[in-house]
């Protein structure tokens, strides 16, 4: 459990996980709130915004119980009213600004992002958008696979560069049993097919581990996957929301996962791909390709977190364990200024917010902050 003094945690074997993120950092050192160059800004901790992630509906259509489960996501759980849902356009304003502040990578989530009608239309709409260097932006989208088969080549057509599938087991029971909607295992492979046939590759599987629940998958899942070209990263399940009633022995630290893996494959750690990825990679020494291990619990990764979020209906969040978000939608539909105007105004205030943030949740958890409010993963996006 959560030690409230040191805020370490020990977990079931007894083994302590220090809470401090003792990576060194890659990003190169800033000042807090300087101005970084063609526009950019950093925070309050010197990290430059680089990552977008939208969230395009707070619908989903499975019920996973670590982040939607059942009880609470029932027939009267009130969704967002389309009417308050971001337009196609309003993102693709939104986005623009971003950019002018340093954004290089977008990643579309949910709920799941292919129940949003149209979704291809979206992203035809930004992958023309540039960086300030003329580059393409890197545009990734995180999805169930769910209806993935039928839709993989459209989206690829549209602009879509990559894609990250989240499927947290091969055993058909357990995996139906996680996503409590008796899904398949075999049409999220179907569409992690078609994904790879419409060329949105390296392909990233993401596996939430929860001890007690999967955590017998995570040698299958790797051996399934070695060789495929495809990337699985194995996820220590977070307290992220309040409703999936988190608890500190059903997460399985990352550490162990590597240990399982490392007792039938041999491993060796390798860099990051950019400063800030939160995977922490490790290849396989056959050549068979790598995995990840994302352990927001056991490692906080806090220190080089260059990710804002939008949510589904316009509103900016510093941190995935937010509770508060700051309302850009209202800058779109309420000022009536002429659209420059406007434009200038959302720029001056994503550059004022992001210049205060702070957020850094993940290094701070402790028994106290596990309870507090915090926006759901399924309307924030992972
Ligand atoms: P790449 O662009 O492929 O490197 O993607 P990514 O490494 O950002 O991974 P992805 O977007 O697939 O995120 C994987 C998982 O990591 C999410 O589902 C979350 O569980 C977790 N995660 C991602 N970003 C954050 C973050 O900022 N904070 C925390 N605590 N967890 C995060
Ligand atoms: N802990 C860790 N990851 C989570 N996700 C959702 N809820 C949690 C949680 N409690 C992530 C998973 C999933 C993505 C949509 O969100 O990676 O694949
Ligand atoms: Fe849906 Fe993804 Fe949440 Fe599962 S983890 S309920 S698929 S949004
Ligand atoms: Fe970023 Fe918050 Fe995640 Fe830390 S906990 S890495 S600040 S989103």
């Amino acid at each position: 459990m959560p030690n409230a003094s040191t805020g370490n945690i020990t977990c079931m074997t007894g083994r302590v996980i220090p809470l401090i993120d003792v990576r060194t950092t890659l990003l190169p050192p800033r000042m807090p709130g300087e101005l970084l160059a063609h526009g950019e800004v950093a925070d309050r901790l010197g990290r430059p915004l680089r990552d977008l992630r939208i969230s395009v509906t707070d619908r989903c259509n499975f019920r996973c119980t670590y982040c939607m489960p059942k009880a609470v996501f029932d027939s009267n759980y009130r969704f967002m009213r389309h009417a308050d849902l971001l337009t196609f356009e309003e993102i693709a304003q939104l986005t623009r600004s971003f950019v002018r502040h340093g954004v290089e990578k977008i990643r579309l989530t949910g709920g799941e992002p292919l129940l949003r009608k149209d979704l291809h239309k979206l992203i035809a709409m930004l992958a023309p958008i540039k960086t300030h260097d003329g580059v393409e932006l890197d545009i990734a989208l995180t999805t169930n696979a769910s209806v993935l088969a039928r839709k993989a080549a459209q989206l690829a057509s549209a602009g879509l560069k990559r894609i990250t599938v989240s499927l947290d087991a091969l055993d058909d029971t357990i995996f139906r049993r996680m996503n409590d909607v008796d899904f398949p295992v075999r049409d999220v492979l179907s569409g992690i097919d078609a994904a790879a046939a419409a060329g949105l590759s390296p392909i990233k599987i993401n596996m939430v581990v929860k001890r007690g629940v999967n955590e017998h998958e995570v040698v299958p899942m790797a051996r399934h996957f070695r060789g495929s070209g495809h990337i699985v990263r194995f996820i220590e399940y977070m307290d992220v929301g309040t409703s999936n009633g988190w608890r500190m022995d059903e997460v399985v630290p990352s550490a162990e996962v590597v240990q399982r893996i490392a007792a039938d494959f041999a491993l060796e750690p390798i860099g990051a791909n950019y400063p800030g990825e939160v995977a922490e990679r490790w290849r396989y020494r056959d050549g068979q390709g790598e995995i990840g291990v994302i352990s927001s619990v056991s490692h906080a990764f806090c220190r080089d977190c260059t990710r804002a979020r939008l949510s589904t209906e316009g509103k900016l969040y510093l941190c995935l364990f937010a509770n508060h978000g700051h309302d850009l939608r209202a800058l779109l539909r309420g000022n009536g200024l002429p659209a420059s105007s406007a434009d200038r105004q959302i720029d001056s205030t994503i550059a004022h917010i992001w210049s205060g943030r702070a957020d850094r949740y993940s290094e701070q958890r402790s028994e106290a902050t596990v309870t507090t409010p915090k926006v759901e993963m399924s309307y924030i996006g992972g």
